[in-house]
């Protein structure tokens, strides 16, 4: 697309960043290998290291993350800051941390537990996925175990701005996470599969303080419709039903405690 606009903006040779006058290179992939090919041609053209940025991960830059998912977390951690709402905060599924650098950069003063295998899928999830004959998932890339698996503990720990704060749970959730007695203001459920999800809801629900939020991403998913189906036998084993709402980002639903 060398020569063409987007959005009338001019797309131009990387090696004509040199003919321009700038302050700063800002890196805007979300795909961390994406980052750091940039990264090194553009280091490899001499341009300072100092005036390249990576936008995700510098966090003079965070803000610009507009994604509605983030939002609605800065927006409730305000909310509950201000009110000093107690309770600690929690993300299953971390992956590459991309969420959880968010949750701990907007409730600074809170115990953040991170609990995932940081290896992929659990085989026995997968498998129960996979035999659920769901032609969207079994054909997406997801299936394939291996996909979640580059990650890494120190990896997360290096995107976060109050490392003190976190504690690691790695490993099978909930195995897990058995011995955590904390009460929880917010918990960010992000595991994609039926039965970690349902075992989710079923580990925090009775943690939520009073106005607390689970929030469950893709439960819209068509790819992932083992979160709605999670919630909905959670809600037929306790015969209760929790208050939700959808967050606008046509993915993800708030269920707040009451
Ligand atoms: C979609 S990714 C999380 C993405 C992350 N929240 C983000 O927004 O960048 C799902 C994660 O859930 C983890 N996971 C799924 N089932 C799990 C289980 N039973 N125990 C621990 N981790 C699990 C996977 O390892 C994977 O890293």
């Amino acid at each position: 697309m060398w020569g063409q606009r987007l959005l009338s903006f001019p797309i131009i040779r990387p090696e004509q960043i040199l003919e321009k006058e700038f302050d700063v290179l800002m890196i805007v992939v979300s795909s961390s290998c994406s980052v750091k090919q940039i990264k090194d041609y553009a280091l490899r053209l001499n341009i300072p290291k100092e005036k390249v940025i990576d936008v995700f991960l510098d966090v003079r830059f965070m803000d610009l993350f507009v994604d509605q998912r983030i939002s609605f977390m800065k927006g409730y951690a305000e909310w509950i800051n201000s009110r000093n709402i107690e309770g600690n905060v929690a993300e299953c599924g971390v992956f590459r941390g991309d969420s959880a650098k968010f949750i701990n950069r907007y409730f600074p003063n809170r115990k953040l537990y991170l609990c995932d295998t940081f290896e992929g899928f659990d085989y026995g999830d997968l498998q129960y996925e996979k035999g659920e004959n769901n032609q969207s998932f079994n054909q997406s890339k997801f299936a394939d175990q291996s996909f979640f698996a580059e990650t890494g503990v120190d990896f997360v720990m290096s995107k976060m701005i109050y490392p003190e704060k976190v504690v690691i749970k790695k490993g099978y959730f909930p195995d897990s996470v058995l011995d955590v007695k904390d009460r929880f203001c917010f918990v960010n459920l992000d595991m994609d599969l039926y039965i970690p999800m349902l075992n989710g809801l079923r580990f925090f629900l009775d943690k939520m303080v009073y106005n607390g939020c689970i929030l469950l991403h893709d439960y819209f998913s068509d790819v992932f419709t083992g979160v709605r189906q999670a919630v909905d036998m959670f809600e037929q084993e306790r015969g209760i039903n929790i208050i939700k709402t959808p967050i606008g980002d046509g993915c993800s639903m708030a269920l707040i405690r009451n």
